[in-house]
């Protein structure tokens, strides 16, 4: 046995809420699942959650690695009971959060919910302020495996201790939970989160296309841009979350989806789901299913991707893999369909010649001893694996 798994082994029999909660076998890639908010907001139901779990393990998106069903905002009642506990919506999930999680566990999935730091949720549900440890020994009753913890209703807290707090409330359950921290990036948590959560989103809410502006959400390139000078702080058990996915959702066109997913593989973000997977396009079930892309998001070594170059019209981005391989984006800004070169002698961290598999068209597109030019859709990503030949 190594010396570190010794003294984990040992810790684990004296306090092993403490080893259980710190390892980061919690999340030791990106978390992967769906989440209920990017297309149903509160409009959440048994009914609906059960649908969407056999409709991800009928179309393959369960056994892809999308494991956690995430309910957010809009699950429990109004109230709090007289004892102050939380109670799941009794129409909406009539038999109990108890028995959706034990649902959710015997389909092979984790259980995952959410709350707020402060008095009441975003959408006017309660919240957790002042009830920390009862509601983490709430969650552990029920099964929950992950908790998204948002930050509206905060008045006079700071974000590090309210974090920290619910984090501490959490491990001394008996019950290993994900503890997915959601506060926009107002205090930059990636200087703090590590060792708090396993997660922590470093923007504002996503929106369903390329760069529109809703009242409270950007689309995903305008996230994307903030997460340049992020990537040092992410790795295994701690990760940047540029926020959930909007593949297959809103006014997105296909290439816009291909081009989000590509980059949000590329920038080792959690990968959650968040269009209605009852009923999609094959091509979008095929964006979200692609083992190639997936790969790279999941990679073992856990290096957040960085951007190369910016130039007009092209974005290059790269992300170093384990057994020397390296993927790279070249995302097309431009609003038409245009011819995209990747000069490989632009990328100095190439220490050789490395073949190139593009892992859309699944085609081997020859080397890096010359200049690759490929065509690319408006907002789309040629998104290529490169492997250092023999
Ligand atoms: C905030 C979060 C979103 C979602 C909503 C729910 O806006 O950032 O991801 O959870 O609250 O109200």
């Amino acid at each position: 046995m190594k010396f570190a798994a010794m003294i984990s082994f040992l810790l684990f029999a004296v306090f092993p809420q403490v080893v259980l909660a710190d390892s980061p076998d919690l999340a030791p890639t990106p978390p992967m699942g769906w989440n209920s908010w990017n297309k149903f907001q509160t409009r959440i139901n048994e009914q609906l959650i059960h649908d969407v779990a056999e409709a991800m393990i009928a179309n393959g998106m369960r056994d892809a690695g999308y494991t956690c069903i995430n309910l957010d905002d809009g699950w429990s009642m109004k109230k709090r009971d007289d004892e102050g506990n939380l109670v799941g919506d009794t129409k909406r999930f009539s038999s109990g959060m108890k028995a959706l999680g034990d649902y959710l566990h015997d389909h092979g999935f984790k259980f995952g919910i959410y709350n707020c730091a402060g008095t009441q949720t975003c959408a006017g549900y309660p919240g957790t302020r002042d009830h920390d440890e009862q509601d983490a020994k709430t969650y552990a009753s029920w099964g929950v495996d992950y908790l998204k913890y948002d930050w509206c209703h905060t008045e006079g807290l700071k974000a590090p201790e309210a974090y920290k707090k619910m984090s501490d409330a959490l491990r001394a359950t008996d019950r290993p939970m994900v503890f997915s921290i959601c506060e926009w990036g107002g205090s930059k948590p990636w200087t703090w989160a590590n060792g708090v959560g396993q997660l922590w989103r470093t923007t504002g809410d996503i929106g369903p296309c390329y760069d529109c502006k809703g009242q409270y959400t950007n689309g995903w390139k305008t996230l994307l841009d903030q997460q340049v000078g992020l990537e040092k702080y992410a790795g295994p058990g701690h990760w940047n979350d540029p926020d959930m996915l909007e593949v297959g959702n809103g006014s997105m066109t296909l290439p816009e989806s291909r081009g989000h997913f590509s980059l949000w593989c590329i920038l080792a973000a959690p990968l959650i789901a968040g269009n209605d997977v009852r009923h999609m396009k094959d091509e979008v079930h095929d964006i979200l299913t692609n083992r190639d892309a997936i790969a790279v998001d999941q990679d073992p070594l856990g290096k957040q991707g960085f951007r190369v170059s910016k130039d007009d019209g092209k974005e290059i981005w790269a992300k170093e893999l384990s057994g020397g391989d390296w993927a790279v984006g070249a995302l097309n800004t431009g609003s038409e369909s245009a011819k995209l070169d990747v000069d490989w002698n632009k990328l100095d961290f190439l220490k050789d010649t490395y073949t190139v598999r593009d892992l859309w068209t699944k085609q081997d597109v020859g080397d890096t001893s010359k200049p690759y030019t490929t065509e690319v859709d408006s907002h789309d990503v040629a998104f290529l694996r490169l492997h250092p030949a023999k």
